[in-house]
């Protein structure tokens, strides 16, 4: 029986291969990397979800979620048009309607532990959910969907398997090639892509789609982006000019020049920390992605490196450190953050402790509109106090553009009709974050449309492949 095959084992492909499997239908998921998990194993700062039973804050809504959302994708969102526009309103539409239920299937049906929650940049309210314990929220989501699947003997992943086409006979998507060392060879059935961005392919799709960020380190491993073999099949590619660029990868003191950095996470924003440049704040810390890297890119001054980064550094105090738990321990382990009492620390940032104590505590407005504070707990600045300080700099971190899918995951040719037999999930799709993705919404649209693309991709199968009845 032919099973439907899986591109990627990030988590778009393992939500879309937990829901395939309900349906009783094989899959055989191909991973080119030595071990399951992709960017997805390596999230730090959460998952985002509106209502849950974590997220206490009634003032949130999935309504303004979406307008959050559109907000953070700025003009390519808005300027779009005709069926362009409806088609990217139906995918936030799905993304941030569904965003509760995703978080619940997690936690519900996949025991993963969410309930510590967060507000990260370009949000109104706190709804990027991570777990309080030791693991990483990426960590902690893949091995439980790894292992739930694999107890199923309809479950199959080949690892060391690179795709390198995509079949396609009479208009319709039957199977991929691959190559595994030096074997070649093909698999059919129905495929749902699911193999991430194009972040870390400096030499290659970044190259041709913004040669201007050359140079610049990233958070993503050295690899191809695969939108080109999609394309092949007639796919239509959207908005991949649009690449965020995070603001705060970690500058290693022991390995400058790294091109692959280790992502501060924005979690040490949202749970209190702040930026200096030259021991000041120049920056709303809780503003988008996009916004926080223009101003870095503006104003900070260039480090004399070959590598294209900047000076600046994210400070803590300890109650945002005891917020962020096993990620600080992570972070000192690897000298990315030290330890400091404040008298200790150059006058400029003293000062800039004291005055932002006083933002917190409600003395003074923030003259650069931060309203939100996490945890930080530093009121007295005083000599002996402890805080926590990293050099870091902005990293290629996302890509937001990629294969044209519809809100059932269908891949979309040129002309905007759906392929047959291809469904597409997660960052190798593009058009639902436009120019900014918000922080925590690419894991939960990897659960959104990874999951449709499964229950999907699953329907075509039965109607078009199979015995298996619906
Ligand atoms: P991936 O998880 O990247 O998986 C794609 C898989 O496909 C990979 O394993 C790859 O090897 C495989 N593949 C690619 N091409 C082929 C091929 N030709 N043949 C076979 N296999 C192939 N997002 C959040 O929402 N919250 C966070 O906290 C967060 N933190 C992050 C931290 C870091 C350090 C990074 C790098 C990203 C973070 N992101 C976060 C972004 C998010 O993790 C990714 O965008 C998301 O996980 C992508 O998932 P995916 O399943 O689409 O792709
Ligand atoms: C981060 O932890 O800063 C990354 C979160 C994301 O990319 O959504």
């Amino acid at each position: 029986m032919s099973p439907i095959i899986i591109v990627g084992s990030g988590l778009a492909g393992l939500s879309a291969a937990s829901q395939i499997l309900t349906h009783n239908i094989p899959v055989v998921m191909l991973e080119r990397g030595a071990k399951p998990g992709g960017n997805s194993i390596k999230a730090s700062s959460g998952i985002n979800g509106v209502p849950t039973r974590f997220q206490l804050d009634s003032t949130d809504s999935p309504a303004l979620f979406l307008s959050d959302t559109v907000t953070s994708a700025g003009g390519v969102f808005g300027n779009s048009t005709g069926s362009e526009k409806m088609r990217r309103q139906r995918l936030v539409e799905k993304l941030t309607g569904s965003s509760g239920e995703a978080v619940n299937w997690l936690v519900d049906e996949k025991g993963v532990e969410l309930s510590r929650v967060c507000q990260l940049g370009g949000h109104s309210c706190a709804r990027t959910h991570r777990g309080k314990g030791k693991l990483t929220p990426g960590f902690a989501i893949v091995s439980s969907l790894l292992e739930s699947l694999k107890g199923s003997p309809l479950f199959e992943m080949r690892v060391g398997v690179r795709v390198t086409g995509v079949v396609k006979e009479a208009e319709e998507v039957v199977g991929v090639e691959y190559l595994s060392g030096e074997e070649s060879g093909r698999v059919d059935g129905p495929v749902v892509f699911a193999s991430g961005g194009f972040a870390g392919d400096a030499r290659g799709l970044l190259a041709r789609y913004r040669p201007d960020l050359a140079g610049i380190p990233s958070t993503n491993q050295a690899v191809e982006g695969t939108q080109p073999l999609l394309e092949s099949v007639g796919a239509g590619l959207v908005d991949m000019e649009e690449v965020q660029v995070h603001p705060t990868g970690f500058v290693d003191g022991g390995d400058v020049e790294a091109g692959v950095k280790i992502l501060a996470a924005e979690a040490l924003r949202g749970e209190g920390g702040i930026l200096v440049v030259g021991g000041k704040r120049f920056v709303n810390e809780l503003e988008t992605r996009e916004h926080v890297t223009g101003v870095i890119m503006r104003d900070a001054r260039r480090l004399e490196t070959g590598t294209r980064q900047w000076d600046v550094q994210v400070v803590l105090d300890e109650g945002a450190a005891a917020a962020l738990g096993s990620h600080m321990d992570f972070y000192l382990w690897k000298g990315l953050l030290k330890k400091a009492a404040v008298g200790e620390l150059e006058p400029e940032l003293q000062s800039t402790l004291r005055t932002y104590a006083g933002v917190v505590s409600g003395e003074t407005k923030d003259e650069f509109g931060r309203t939100a504070f996490g945890h930080w707990g530093l009121r007295e600045v005083t000599p002996d106090a402890v805080v926590y300080v990293g050099q870091v700099t902005p990293v290629t971190h996302f890509t937001m553009g990629g294969a044209a899918i519809d809100e059932r995951s269908r891949v979309l040719s040129n002309q905007g009709v759906p392929i047959r037999g291809l469904w597409a999930a997660g960052e190798v799709t593009g058009g639902l974050h436009g120019q900014n993705r918000l922080g925590g919404s690419s894991l939960l649209e990897c659960v959104v449309f990874g999951r449709i693309a499964g229950d999907e991709a699953a329907a075509f199968y039965k109607s078009h492949y199979s015995s298996v009845q619906a």
